[in-house]
């Protein structure tokens, strides 16, 4: 037991130790300020890093503090938010700020239990806070961690399932128990994730876990974790309509519904993806088409210049200056389709800068 306590400390040790040599330079490492840390670990829950550096600074300067991000309107929020995906995250991170404030008198608690008590943060979010802002050793087993510790200790279980999640918690509990600094712990074994025990071939030459490697030193980082079995995606074509106003505006429509929540859209002839009726045109051109991803849906989306046989109900459609389409709420492809029609430069249809 002894024995098995020493090693895993080893383990701590060696990880502390390599993340304070090896970390990345990102924008809230310099503080740790809570709040840049929750914002931060939102918005790198569903997408890629490289992306999330793209938005994080611009989002923090028109939201700067917890108060500022409470005050504001969801529509504001989501729309500082466009481009990120996976909308109701934005929503979320809003209502948790309304929840600090209202709460907590405007301040993250520091504890894990008080922190998964406020909307949008579960446990993997509290654990995150309350391990890189606060340095409390509380666990946390993202996909990155789940991997890793399923080749250190060879958990025989396949990626995302309940059993290697369950075991990964208990493991990383384990181990952040005996961290002198959580902080570096935690974000050392998602930076070795990220960066050196990669899903397809781990680059084992650099990991400074080698020695603790359980699939290492019998030869299975190739075969753990073991794939998922494949979840079916969908493949849609929706014909989307460009429809301009005598001002060089575009028609567009704000959809409700789980999948493009609360956002603005181009109006489209189709009811497989957005959940309003089709609108009626009278003619249409196609100007071109682009393939766009919406959760597991690879949707091919037909983009058609069309003309109206009557005013469009002012209830339901907008019209939308395209300098201004950074102001509202509008999912990614909006861009894209704009781009594609010439009416926005490329250089404007960039995450907002
Ligand atoms: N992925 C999610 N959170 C992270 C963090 N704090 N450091 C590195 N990668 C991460």
């Amino acid at each position: 037991m002894a024995t098995k306590v020493a090693a895993l400390s080893g383990l701590v040790f060696r990880t502390q130790g390599w993340f304070r040599k090896h970390q990345r330079d990102l924008p809230w490492r310099h503080s740790y300020d809570p709040y840049r840390v929750w914002v931060s670990e939102v918005m790198l829950q569903q997408t890629r890093m490289e992306v999330v550096l793209t938005y994080y600074d611009h989002f923090l300067e028109r939201f700067p503090s917890i108060e500022r991000l409470a005050a504001a309107s969801a529509d504001d929020v989501t729309a500082a938010w466009s481009g990120l995906g996976y909308y109701r995250r934005a929503r979320m991170l809003r209502e948790g700020a309304r929840a600090v404030r209202d709460r907590f008198e405007g301040t993250l608690p520091r504890d894990v239990e008080s922190l998964q008590s406020i909307a949008g943060i579960g446990r993997y979010t509290a654990g995150a806070i309350a391990s890189i802002a606060f340095q409390q050793r509380a666990p946390i087993v993202d996909g990155n961690v789940a991997r890793i510790l399923s080749r250190l200790f060879a958990i025989d279980e396949p990626v995302g399932s309940p059993a290697l999640m369950r075991s990964a918690w208990i493991h990383s509990e384990r181990l952040v128990g005996l961290a002198s600094s959580p902080r570096d712990f935690n974000q050392g074994l998602m930076e070795i994730g990220a960066l050196i025990c990669k899903p397809s071939r781990p680059d084992c030459g650099r990991c400074p876990l080698r020695v603790d490697c359980l699939a290492f030193q019998t030869n299975r980082t190739a075969e753990l974790p073991a794939p998922k079995p494949k979840a079916k995606t969908r493949d849609l074509r929706v014909p989307l309509y460009l429809v301009l106003d005598r001002r060089g505006r575009v028609l567009m429509r704000r959809e409700r519904g789980p999948l493009m929540g609360d956002l603005f859209h181009l109006p489209h002839g189709d009811e497989s993806l957005l959940t309003g009726s089709p609108l009626a045109i009278t003619s249409a051109e196609m100007i071109g088409a682009f393939r766009h991803t919406i959760t597991n849906r690879k949707v091919t989306f037909e983009l058609f210049a069309a003309i109206l046989p009557r005013k469009p109900r002012a209830s339901e459609y907008i019209w939308i200056d395209p300098a201004t389409l950074g102001d509202v709420p509008h999912s990614a492809y909006v861009r894209k389709a704009l781009r594609l029609a010439g009416i926005v430069a490329s250089s404007e249809a960039l995450p907002p800068a």
